[in-house]
């Protein structure tokens, strides 16, 4: 009986050395010590042997199964620590997809805007979010006592009464025309922010783009032009555009731009509430007074700008309802944009 035991420790551990991953463990582990394995199968024949025999062969089974379990400990921790590529791999599993960053819908429109833009030989400039009261205001023919200003209300930074957070990239036109003179041609996208109640089309941080063009014999006919060229590349398709009256101090004539509504074709629907167009934002042609605060003469030179707001093009190109949602972090949201 010693000699069965010892025989079948010896074999029981050479197949241990060799087990190849931890499938085949397991099953040598059922086979020789499950409740009907090998092993104790034979350790409870002990019980049948003459006393004399039994106390020493029961303590050698003892130590043999104590031995064959702490290998087995031994085997399957490794197996646990051993690096990927020495583990079983099964190639016919399906793989884990590694999931790749993506951008954010606001970047996606910016970026189609610049291209457009760019491609029309626009210079894209950024600016500061934090801006002097007179860049944001001032220069832009709205004096301290404007009523203009309840209009934009801001974030003012303590202690420095002529700092502002930008209400709008308009406050890059005259720091444009100081810079590069005349003619000049710029897009700026980015951050303004506005002391406002959110709700599902007011946000108190958003984005703009403001474009300016300064140049001899510049006409509304240029700014309906850009405009056309702007909505039908960024909604991939042909789009009229339609100025009508609006007040804002550094143009003058001041405008409202609209776009014939991509939803109906003009025809008339619930998003553009029957009208056929879309408001999309400001324009008109420079002010003189702005001209001359930039450095540029209005006798020689006369200038188009306009301003919009990213976050509404981005909400008519994806089909967005609430503005809330582009800086809310909601993922399932966020992913829907990968391209
Ligand atoms: N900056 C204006 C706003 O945020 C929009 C605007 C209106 C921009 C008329 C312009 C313009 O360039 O000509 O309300």
């Amino acid at each position: 009986m010693k000699n069965t035991l010892q025989q079948f420790k010896q074999d029981i551990l050479r197949q241990l050395e060799e087990v190849a991953d931890i499938s085949l463990l397991q099953e040598l582990e059922k086979k020789y010590l499950g409740r009907k394995g090998e092993l104790t199968l034979l350790l409870k024949e002990i019980g049948n042997l003459p006393a004399t025999e039994r106390k020493e062969t029961g303590k050698l089974a003892n130590e043999i199964r104590a031995e064959i379990k702490q290998k087995l400990i031994e085997i399957k921790s490794a197996f646990a620590k051993a690096p990927a590529d020495k583990q079983f791999f099964d190639a016919t599993l399906p793989g884990k997809k590694i999931e790749a960053g993506h951008l954010h819908p606001l970047t996606l429109v910016q970026r189609e805007l610049e291209k457009i833009f760019s491609s029309m030989g626009f210079m894209i400039l950024e600016g500061p979010e934090l801006e002097s009261d007179y860049y944001n205001f001032e220069a832009l023919n709205i004096p301290k006592t404007h009523p203009a200003r309840d209009m934009q209300d801001t974030f003012y930074i303590e202690g420095h009464a002529d700092l502002v957070m930008r209400t709008q990239t308009s406050n890059m036109q005259v720091r444009a025309m100081e810079k590069y003179g005349a003619p000049l041609r710029c897009a700026v996208i980015g951050a303004t922010y506005r002391h406002e109640a959110t709700d599902m089309s007011h946000e108190h941080s958003f984005c703009q783009i403001e474009n300016l063009v300064v140049d001899k014999g510049i006409s509304l006919a240029n700014l309906v032009g850009i405009l056309k060229t702007m909505f039908s590349g960024l909604y991939r398709q042909e789009v009229n555009v339609r100025l009508r009256p609006g007040y804002f101090p550094f143009v003058e004539p001041g405008l409202e731009a609209e776009m014939s509504c991509i939803f109906c074709g003009g025809k008339g629907c619930s998003v553009c509430k029957k009208t056929g167009w879309l408001e999309m934002g400001g324009a008109g042609l420079v002010h003189p007074n702005v001209l001359k605060y930039g450095g540029v003469d209005p006798k020689k030179y006369q200038g188009l700008a306009f301003g919009f707001g990213i976050e509404r093009m981005a909400m008519l190109k994806y089909g967005i309802n609430d503005i809330r949602l582009f800086r809310g972090g909601d993922l399932h949201f966020l992913t829907q944009f990968s391209s």
